[in-house]
């Protein structure tokens, strides 16, 4: 390598290649990952086309009564609005992701579909809504045997406050129609969750003295604007 050589290679091909490498990584790979939740939502909306879990959750409540009514008021987060919190939360390889009151499974399975190295789990005491859950993701099995065969998802159906959910690393909550007692309950078996630990609520708030608070803002549900807040276990 002559001096000109060495001079093309430092002050033209290395800040064009670092320049290259910053626009790849600031602009196109958001880009790709917002396109390719957008191409998940889809999945999901196309997966649950011919069933609708409100209708399934209202069918279910006329009949049940162990817990009270407006508990199990059914509501879903939107699939892009959930994936980009996921993605700030930069899940780890073997993460341990759980939805507490799971519902129809779609933001479960949605997750699963976005970061498949994770190990997801939903909890859902409703039970025509739990074997929803499991059913539509057999059905996405079936569609994607290779990719989807092995893969660490768990649908459990149960009360949240009869589980332990302490390996979790990410927790999400629609939290919407819980009661204060309900609440009080869940937010009171927090305290043993492993520091470092995010969840992401919606509606309700967490101690400041146990969580800090990541993000508060408002963003879109199935039913409209709702406060969403992200907090990391101190
Ligand atoms: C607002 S929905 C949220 C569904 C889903 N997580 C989403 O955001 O798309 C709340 C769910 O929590 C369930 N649920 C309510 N109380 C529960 C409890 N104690 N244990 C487990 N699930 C519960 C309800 O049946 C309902 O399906």
């Amino acid at each position: 390598m002559n001096t000109l050589d060495i001079c093309i290679f430092v002050f033209f091909l290395l800040p064009i290649g670092y320049l290259s490498y910053c626009c790849y990584q600031k602009f196109y790979l958001p880009y790709a990952r917002v396109k390719q939740f957008r191409q998940i939502a889809k999945e999901i909306t196309a997966l649950y086309v011919d069933i609708n879990p409100f209708k399934v959750s209202l069918d279910f409540r006329k009949n049940y009564s162990t817990l009270r009514d407006e508990e199990l008021v059914y509501g879903e987060i939107e699939i892009i609005t959930l994936l980009p919190f996921l993605e700030i939360m930069h899940p780890q390889n073997n993460d341990v992701f759980y939805d507490l009151g799971s519902g129809s499974g779609k933001a479960l399975i949605a997750t699963k579909l976005a970061y498949p190295t994770l190990t997801v789990k939903g909890i859902e005491v409703m039970a025509e809504l739990h074997y929803l859950a499991t059913d539509r993701w057999h059905a996405l099995q079936q569609k994607y045997p290779a990719r989807l065969a092995s893969a660490n998802i768990d649908f459990i159906c149960a009360n949240f406050l009869d589980q332990d959910f302490y390996d979790a690393d990410i927790i999400f909550i629609n939290a919407t129609s819980f009661s204060p007692e309900t609440w009080q309950k869940l937010v009171s078996k927090f305290n043993n969750l492993k520091k470092g630990c995010k969840i992401l609520i919606i509606s309700k708030q967490l101690p400041e003295a146990l969580f800090k608070t990541l993000y508060t803002g408002s963003e879109l549900m199935s039913w409209g604007f709702s406060t969403t807040r992200l907090y990391e276990k101190k």
